[in-house]
C-alpha cells in the first residue's frame, strides 16, 4: 500500500477530466484498510472513496485522500438446486463480473450487463437497466466502518434502497468503505424481459426461449447502440435521474405535449424520461466548447477531450433551466459532483 502524492485523476474518471488528489491510495485486502485507518488517515482531513469512476465528476482538484478499492475475486457461499449466493469483492469490475456470471450460468444480473464501474459502487448507486436493479439480487453488503473502525454488514432491508439511492447516500456516506457485496443469483432462471427495448428486439430476432446469455448480449446490443463507449468519448452515463412528478403535474405537461412518455412510480406518481424532456428542449446533439449532448441518447452528457469539468456544470446548469421553464420539472443530476 503506497499513499501517491499529488495525483492525477484522470484515468479514474469515465468523463476523462484531469483533477489532482492531494493523496491517492489503492487498497486491496482488509489487512490494508484497517492498517490505513489506524495511522489516522480519516482524521480530520478531506477523503473521498472513489469506485470505477463513472459516476462522478470532477470540477476541481481534491485538496484531500482520494482511497479506491482494488480488491479482488468472488466466492460461492452456499448454493441450492435453485439459488446461489455469491459474494464479490468491490474493487471487481461490474462488467466483467456479469460475464462470468454468465458464463457460470449463474443469473438475474443479466439485465445489467456492461453497465460501467465496480461492484461495491453498484451497491450505492443501486444501479438498474432493462427492468431490474441490483438491489433485487442482493442480500447484504459488507462494509469497513470509518467511524468505529470495525468491518461489519449491513442486511438490505437495512440500505434503504430506492431509485438510484441507498443509505450510502445519505446517512453512511463517507462514513463506510464497501469491501464485498452478497448477492443471490439464480440457477433456475426467470427472465425479466419486460422492458420494451428488450422485447422488442428479441421478436425482431425471432428468439423464443432466450438463455441469459441471450438477454446479456441484446442488453450488451442495445446499450452498444445508444450509449456511447466510456474508451472513446469521455461520459457518466446518465447524467441525471428520471424525474418523478405527482400525477396533476404530470396531466397539465401531458396535455401541453402529449408525446409525453412516463412510467408508473410510487405513490400514484408518474416517473418522466428525461432524455426525451432534454431532446424536447433542442439539446440533443450540441456541442458547447468541449463538451456536449450525446447525439442517440440526450439523457448523456459527454466530453470530447482537452475540457474541464466545470463545462460539463454549466452545460448541465442550462439544461436544467431549460427544461424547467418548459415543463416546470427540476432535473436532478445522477452524477456526483466533486
Ligand atoms: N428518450 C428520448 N430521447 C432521448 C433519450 C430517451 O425520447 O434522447 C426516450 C426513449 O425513446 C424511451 C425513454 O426515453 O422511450 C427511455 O429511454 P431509455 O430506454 O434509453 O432509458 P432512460 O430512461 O433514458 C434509464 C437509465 C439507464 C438505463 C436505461 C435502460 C436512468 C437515469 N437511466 O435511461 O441507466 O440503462 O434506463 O433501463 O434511470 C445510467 O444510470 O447511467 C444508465 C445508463
Amino acid at each position: 500500500m503506497h499513499i501517491l502524492e499529488n495525483y492525477n485523476l484522470k484515468p479514474h474518471n469515465t468523463f476523462g477530466f484531469s483533477a489532482i488528489a492531494k493523496q491517492y491510495v489503492e487498497i486491496s485486502s482488509k489487512q490494508d484498510l484497517l492498517e490505513l485507518w489506524q495511522t489516522g488517515a480519516f482524521t480530520n482531513k478531506p477523503y473521498f472513496i472513489l469506485g470505477g469512476g463513472s459516476n462522478v465528476l470532477f470540477t476541481k482538484n481534491f485538496d484531500g485522500l482520494v482511497v479506491r478499492m482494488i480488491n479482488q475475486g468472488f466466492e460461492l457461499l452456499s448454493e441450492d438446486e435453485s439459488m446461489a449466493t455469491i459474494s464479490v469483492a468491490a474493487g471487481e469490475n461490474w462488467e466483467d463480473f456479469v460475464d462470468k456470471m454468465v458464463d457460470l450460468s449463474y443469473g438475474g444480473i443479466e439485465n445489467l450487463a456492461l453497465i460501467p464501474g465496480l461492484c461495491g459502487s453498484s451497491a450505492v448507486q443501486n444501479i438498474g437497466a432493462y427492468g431490474v436493479e441490483i438491489c433485487d439480487r442482493l442480500l447484504s453488503v459488507h462494509y469497513f466502518d470509518l467511524e468505529t473502525g470495525q468491518f461489519s454488514v449491513i442486511e438490505k432491508e437495512a440500505c434503504n434502497y430506492g431509485y438510484r439511492d441507498s443509505i450510502f447516500k445519505h446517512e453512511l456516506k463517507n462514513r463506510v468503505i464497501i469491501t464485498n457485496v452478497v448477492l443471490q443469483l439464480t440457477k433456475k432462471h426467470q427472465l425479466n424481459t419486460s422492458y420494451g427495448a428488450i422485447s422488442n428486439e428479441l421478436t425482431r430476432k425471432g428468439i423464443v426461449n432466450p438463455t441469459i446469455y441471450d438477454i446479456s448480449e441484446l442488453v450488451k446490443e442495445i446499450r452498444q447502440s445508444k450509449l456511447p463507449d466510456v474508451k472513446e468519448i469521455g461520459n457518466g452515463g446518465s447524467f441525471f435521474k428520471n424525474p418523478i412528478v405527482s400525477q396533476e403535474h404530470y396531466n397539465k405537461v401531458k396535455e401541453k405535449f402529449p408525446q409525453l412518455i412516463s412510467y408508473p412510480a410510487e405513490n400514484n406518481q408518474e416517473k418522466l424520461a428525461a432524455g426525451q424532456l432534454i431532446e424536447l428542449c433542442g439539446w440533443k446533439g450540441k456541442q458547447v466548447g468541449n463538451v456536449g449532448v450525446h447525439a442517440k441518447q440526450a439523457l448523456i452528457l459527454v466530453h470530447f477531450g482537452n475540457g474541464e469539468g466545470k463545462e460539463i456544470v454549466d452545460l448541465s446548469n442550462a439544461i436544467i433551466a431549460d427544461v424547467w421553464e418548459t415543463f416546470g420539472v427540476k432535473l436532478s443530476p445522477e452524477v456526483i459532483f466533486i
